[in-house]
């Protein structure tokens, strides 16, 4: 069965590049984009089929991925009603768009709801999933497994899914600044900038593995690594007296509140 790809840019080329590392025939996926020379570079650099004719991959494909900026979804949403082809698994990635405000164009179409991360183009993603009732389960269970050779998925449920998407669609920036933070803050000690990037960086992959695999929670973890009176209880004290904690709450809010309003 054929995947289709409307929209292979940033986040639709780092899926088709997930897909192929995973295995998948570069025969069974076909793109299409906007402009010719997206085209060329997508068809030299993944060896797939991109074409700029959408009908192609509308009639083509078996499931229908859209993956162009929210702004064009609804014509490209237009442009499938039009085509008259019969309802198919339409997984969608655009920020803002429901399930429902799909089916408002595609009535009844077993629609999915994505909201994928770009650390997928490292294996290690986190894809969200909201599925119509009228996407049977084999299609779910189809679909959620091509995401988890790309990292982790989770089924979310649409009242927390701006939540959801702040917190893994918007945090690898987070995460990055977080990074960018610590390895300028060793610099300004005298560290070399480089070394205490990836002395930031291990540490933060480090971190995430023991949270992952201690089963604790992680403040608990924080404190076993504080000793009383010690070095990183020092800077925890730092941490605790500047409210760091209402400042993140602060970041996840405003982007989910964004979110919510691309929903509307
Ligand atoms: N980037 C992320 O981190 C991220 C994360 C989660 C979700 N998303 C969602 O993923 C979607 C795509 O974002 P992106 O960052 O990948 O955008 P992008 O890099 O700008 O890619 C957009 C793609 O859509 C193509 N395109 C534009 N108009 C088209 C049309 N009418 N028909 C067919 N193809 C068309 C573009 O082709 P040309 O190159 O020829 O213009 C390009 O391949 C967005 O809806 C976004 O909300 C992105």
């Amino acid at each position: 069965m054929k995947l289709g790809f409307i929209g292979a840019g940033e986040m639709g080329g780092a899926i088709i590049r997930g897909l192929l590392t995973q295995g998948c025939p570069k025969e069974d996926i076909i793109a299409s984009v906007h402009t010719p020379q997206s085209a060329e570079r997508i068809q030299k650099e993944l060896g797939i089929e991109a074409v700029t004719d959408n009908r192609r991959v509308i009639v083509e494909a078996g499931w229908l991925f859209i993956a162009v900026k929210p702004a064009q979804v609804e014509s490209v949403l237009k442009e499938i009603a039009a085509s008259g082809v019969p309802a198919k698994p339409l997984i969608c990635m655009a920020l803002g768009w429901t399930v429902e405000k799909i089916q408002r164009v595609l009535p009844a179409w077993p629609v999915i709801r994505i909201m994928p991360n770009t650390p997928l183009a490292a294996g290690e993603g986190v894809t969200l999933f909201h599925f119509a009732p009228e996407t049977p389960k084999r299609a779910r269970r189809e679909v959620m497994g091509l995401f988890d050779g790309m990292g982790k998925t989770f089924e979310i449920s649409l009242s927390v899914f701006d939540a959801a998407t702040a917190l893994s669609g918007s945090g690898p920036a987070f995460v990055y600044y977080f990074i960018d933070a610590l390895a300028s803050a060793a610099a300004a000690q005298g560290l070399p900038q480089d070394e205490a990037v990836k002395l930031a960086v291990q540490t933060v992959i480090g971190a995430a593995k023991m949270v992952s695999r201690e089963n604790l929670p992680p403040a608990e973890l924080a404190q076993k690594v504080a000793t009383p009176g010690g070095c990183t209880a020092a800077g925890m004290d730092v941490l605790a007296a500047s409210d760091v904690k209402a400042v993140i709450a602060r970041t996840l809010a405003a982007t989910a509140k964004k979110a919510e309003e691309y929903s509307k």
